[in-house]
């Protein structure tokens, strides 16, 4: 049955229909973020990329049925946070939120139904409750054409059952939900308004970008503070400490208040810890212990089945909200906790371990168990974020579990259950969903794991050691530990390049870090309508080798591409994009358009940098310049041709940037007729002191210096 939906532009280049009649629970509405509709704007005028009678709209008995129609060889990116496959073309996603994934269903710590297409467009739909996807992996029989039924008997070696479905179909809640329809010229476009839409990506504070190191359960705050100390000794920078399980009274369930024996004097340790340069990162989970203060408020204002014998709040309700937050308020920011990590969001049905509350559980709200488990990291996300934008303070956290509309909330999801390679592909797809992910480091079997997982850490949103269970430090293997000090310090140089990253993503909803469909543009339009995409083959992500999804390399800001060595490989493949590019630290010259082999030792990870790219870097210090301290600013321009880069600062911590109180600057290289180079830093005087109190300039780099 074809329908004829009313789509609105609800923002330019963006198009709103609603379906059924969905309850007011759902993630944009929660999240309740502006979207940044002058930044939509400049990306210039695009038209709806479906014909009228695209779209088919099926009454089932479980839900509504909602499809589009497919190109044989479009690919289908996105769906959240997934870990065994970047284009999905092909499969079922059954989009709940669970903490154990093991199998490839589709279900995630952050599974979102948004779909980015290669043919320019994406669909997200707007509702709390799970969805599933089928992202053209079902064929109708009316649809089924007998050409394409293969027969197993007549064919030798690898047998392909399925016939091609040319259709997408999206089976929503009987309720209905909100659909939106996003237009892009390339998938970068596409991804860049999802975001916008959002209210733009995050900008985390200066700091969030340093070295995070948490330290084992039931740690008191004396050895919280010698091993803190032991990173400044050996060299480490630090910015952020963690504490795990312990410093509450009670943790499973919660109490959010701080454990009289291990932490006598909260207030003296956070203010000792910041005098040496280390802001405070708590663990919680969201299940409330009755030996809480919260106990009594909440218990009326929870769900009908406890977690770990916790309260379950229903944190729908404002007034649960505001419960939470003045606690926290009282007990954990007025005296300089820095931020949370919020843990165990996601739920988990693993057999003999189950924690989570069932889909029939009862909300005082009236929303169900269902809503509740796919809503909560978000509603943590902006419970936590509200509490710190109250403060005019900048938060940088953790958590376990997150949706559609997260773009602009500055939480990095983590978990511990993948491995190396899995960690990578993650943070690539995350980048088709405004979903940021650290492939943290916990312990390792070997040292070359060890290093090879440090070294990747170093280049992604949140670099962090989870020492929780195992109390591993950076230096527990004395062999490597100059390789690891190495990639650390690395991490802190990087600092501007980084921040100026996320400033283009809160600006213009550009990801930070990218996985490389999102690198090149190869698609081409006729009249706004998708068409059969023609593959510039050389500036293609997949160029080469049609197999490879290189999922397992990505793109750190604009100019630097991070492909990293996993435990056991000597060398490895890398897709260089376009134009020429080195090797980073070792100043290799390398044509681009192809796919090149490279074999580094331990003691690097190949890191690649674009021909006349201008690097902002910083030199190493222990942790990241506070508000109002000033750094040598070092621009280092690589290669034998101009170039050029934009630098973003503000003071670091607070939200004056939205009030206009940041700057973006320009350094630009020129070459004289004598071959001489000069470079330019230009910008308008800022209200505000600039971070940089000189600048270093280094021209014509083929490596760092
Ligand atoms: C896990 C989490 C770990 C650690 C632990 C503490 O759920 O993934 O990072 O925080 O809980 O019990």
């Amino acid at each position: 049955m074809t329908s004829t939906l009313k789509w609105t532009e609800h923002v330019p280049g963006i198009w709103k229909t609603t379906i059924g009649n969905p309850s007011e629970l759902s993630p944009l509405n929660f999240i309740g973020s502006e979207p940044k509709r002058e930044a939509l704007k400049q990306m210039g005028e695009i038209g709806f990329p479906f014909g009228s009678d695209d779209f088919t709209l099926e009454q089932k008995n479980h839900g509504t049925l909602f499809s589009t129609p497919l190109t044989t060889d479009e690919k289908l990116y996105g769906l959240g946070l997934q870990f065994m496959k970047m284009n999905q073309r092909g499969r079922t996603r059954y989009l709940r939120v669970n903490s154990d994934p093991k199998q490839d269903t589709g279900e995630s710590h952050a599974p979102i139904p948004f779909v980015v297409s290669d043919q320019g467009y994406g669909i997200l739909i707007d509702t709390s409750r799970i969805v599933t996807v089928h992202l053209g992996s079902t064929v109708r029989l009316a649809e089924t054409r007998k050409e394409q039924i293969f027969d197993r008997n007549n064919q030798k070696g690898l047998w392909k059952a399925t016939p091609t479905s040319e259709r997408m179909e999206f089976l929503l809640p009987s309720e209905g939900a909100d659909v939106y329809v996003i237009a892009g010229n390339n998938l970068l476009d596409v991804v860049r308004r999802y975001n916008l839409l959002c209210g733009g990506g995050t900008l985390p504070p200066r700091w969030g970008l340093g070295f995070w190191h948490r330290v084992p359960t039931l740690f008191t705050d004396k050895e919280v503070m010698e091993e803190a100390l032991e990173y400044r000794k050996r060299e480490f920078p630090c910015d952020v400490i963690g504490l795990e399980p312990g410093w509450h009274s009670k943790s499973y369930p919660v109490t959010y208040e701080w454990c009289e024996s291990r932490y006598p004097d909260p207030e003296h340790f956070v203010a000792k810890m910041d005098q040496e340069g280390f802001r405070i990162n708590l663990w919680e989970n969201p299940y409330v212990s009755p030996e809480s203060g919260l106990y009594e408020k909440l218990g009326k204002l929870s769900g009908s089945y406890s977690v770990w014998g916790g309260l379950v709040p229903d944190y729908s309700l404002e007034e649960a909200r505001d419960a939470y937050k003045e606690q926290h308020r009282r007990e954990h920011l007025s005296i300089g906790v820095s931020g949370y990590k919020l843990d165990e969001c996601d739920g988990s049905e693993l057999t003999g371990n189950s924690w989570m509350f069932p889909a029939h559980a009862e909300f005082p709200s009236g929303h169900d168990g269902e809503q509740m488990r796919q809503m909560y990291g978000l509603m943590f996300q902006k419970m936590t974020t509200e509490l710190y934008r109250e403060e005019n303070k900048r938060t940088y956290g953790l958590l376990r579990a997150s949706g559609a509309g997260a773009s602009s909330m500055p939480y990095v999801l983590y978990s511990d259950l993948y491995d190396h390679r899995q960690f990578i592909r993650a943070l690539c797809n995350g980048s088709f969903s405004g979903l940021l992910w650290t492939p943290e480091v916990r312990k390792s079997a070997s040292v070359e794991d060890w290093v090879r997982r440090l070294q990747s850490v170093c280049f992604s949103p949140l670099a962090m050691l989870d020492a929780w269970a195992d109390g591993t430090k950076p230096w527990s293997f004395p062999e490597v530990e100059h390789i690891v000090r190495h990639y650390i310090q690395l991490r802190m140089r990087l600092l501007p390049y980084l921040y100026t990253a996320f400033a283009k993503y809160h600006q213009d909803g550009t990801p930070p870090f990218r996985a490389m469909p999102l690198v090149t543009g190869s698609v081409q339009f006729d009249g706004g309508k998708a068409t059969a995409m023609k593959v510039d083959s050389v500036d293609f992500a997949y160029g080469g080798n049609k197999k490879k999804e290189w999922d397992d390399q990505f793109m750190v800001g604009d100019s630097l591409l991070v492909a990293p060595l996993f435990a056991g490989e000597q060398a490895r493949d890398v897709y260089l994009p376009q134009g020429r590019w080195y090797g980073l630290e070792n100043g290799e010259a390398y044509e681009g358009g192809s796919v090149v082999r490279v074999a580094p030792g331990i003691e690097q990870i190949p890191v690649f940098v674009r021909e006349g790219a201008v690097i902002p870097m910083m030199p190493w210090r222990a942790y990241a310049p506070r508000q109002g301290e000033q750094v040598p600013l070092i621009l280092g321009h690589f290669g034998e041709v101009e170039g050029s880069c934009s630098l973003y600062d503000d003071d670091g911590e607070s939200f004056a940037f939205e009030r206009g109180e940041s700057v973006w600057r320009k350094a630009e290289v020129r070459r004289s007729a004598d071959g001489s180079w000069t470079g330019t830093l230009t910008g308008h005087e800022a209200s505000f002191p600039s971070t940089f109190s000189e600048v270093q300039w280094h021209f014509g780099l083929k490596k760092l210096p």
